[in-house]
């Protein structure tokens, strides 16, 4: 608790492009949790370097998804919007939580196989450790809540897992942090196969919108969206094109799927799919205009990330010095 509030924090990688996905089943929805949590959003770039990545490139994108943070929404006087390698308490307590976790339990994850068998030139030991980097985060901060997407529960559960070890140990150390898996945000489906995720990651690049997409490219992909032979626009479970393009339309205008089916009765795909286009332009362009404002202000991003940085420590710490005594480090002279 922090002024009578609950804790939430969440973290995104600055690596790939933030799509449309990403803002829909995530970042629209942190704005409207202020109020109610005290919120911390890290750049983890910590986490990034378990892959190899171009430091010029990855110093670039770091920023800029701080920036977009503010760009979305995130008021940076309420919530805490930072770079994880700002506070150099994420790396200490991730190392104590390391001399916690089982190998046992960090060889059953399995976004650590999927990275592995697709980086076998470097399976480094941060890639394996990387959700002990991620409790740290989150425990740091006494967390209540973490929202996250569905890929990241079993490292939220290894962290559950983590601080209750450690709780059982010492006493009560850490708060044991709840998922908020699909409390909010809409799930977006690829355009092309959308069965699966719409991911930054995916090679073909119609598959995406990418926040940053001009109008003419997100109109052409939406137009180019997978559908299928039924001709009509309902939210059917063998529609899944469609219903991805539904979801889409009515995340971006607020309206409910049963609103939507009505609006596009009898209507064609073509009219429908260039509605969904206008509903994401609609959303993003104020963005994108917000963020090409805040990237030319450098002062003010710079003191963002100074004041934010300075919070987050100041929270880290008195965790870190807990944690520490509780393992029997000497304690400091003053
Ligand atoms: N591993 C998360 C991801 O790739 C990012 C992340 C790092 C995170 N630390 C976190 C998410 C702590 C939530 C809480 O999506």
């Amino acid at each position: 608790m922090i002024d009578n509030k609950k804790v939430l924090f969440s973290g995104m990688q600055a690596t790939g492009d933030l799509t449309l996905g990403n803002y829909l089943g995530a970042l629209k929805n942190w704005v409207t949790l202020c109020d109610e949590y005290e919120c911390f959003y890290s750049v983890v770039d910590m986490h990034s370097i378990t892959v190899r990545q171009d430091p010029a490139e990855l110093r670039k994108r770091a920023r800029n998804l701080l920036t977009l943070y503010i760009a979305a929404g995130l008021d940076p006087e309420k919530n805490c919007l930072y770079y994880q390698s700002h506070v150099s308490a994420h790396a200490e307590l991730a190392w104590i939580l390391n001399c916690y976790a089982y190998m046992g339990e960090l060889n059953r994850m399995t976004q650590f196989k999927d990275k592995a068998s697709k980086h076998t030139e470097n399976i480094n030991t941060g890639l394996y450790t990387y959700p002990v980097l991620m409790a740290a985060d989150i425990l740091l901060y006494q967390a209540d809540v973490v929202p996250v997407g569905k890929d990241q529960m079993q490292h939220l559960e290894l962290c559950r897992d983590v601080a209750q070890r450690f709780n059982g140990i010492y006493g009560e150390v850490f708060t044991i942090p709840e998922g908020y898996l699909g409390k909010i945000g809409a799930k977006i489906m690829s355009l092309q196969e959308p069965e699966k995720k719409m991911s930054k990651s995916d090679e073909n690049t119609n598959a995406s919108i990418y926040l940053m997409d001009d109008p003419d490219t997100i109109m052409r992909k939406c137009k180019r969206a997978v559908t299928d032979s039924k001709a009509c626009v309902s939210y059917e479970e063998d529609q899944p094109g469609i219903r991805n393009l539904l979801d889409i339309y009515c995340a971006c205008t607020d309206k409910s799927t049963q609103e939507a089916v009505l609006e596009f009765e009898g209507k064609g795909y073509g009219d429908f799919k260039s509605a969904v286009g206008e509903s994401v332009i609609s959303v993003l362009l104020p963005i994108q205009t917000r963020f090409k404002e805040l990237s030319t202000d450098k002062a003010y991003i710079d003191q963002i990330i100074k004041a934010n940085a300075e919070k987050a420590n100041y929270y880290a710490q008195k965790t870190l010095r807990k944690v520490q005594k509780k393992v029997g480090f000497p304690e400091r002279i003053r």
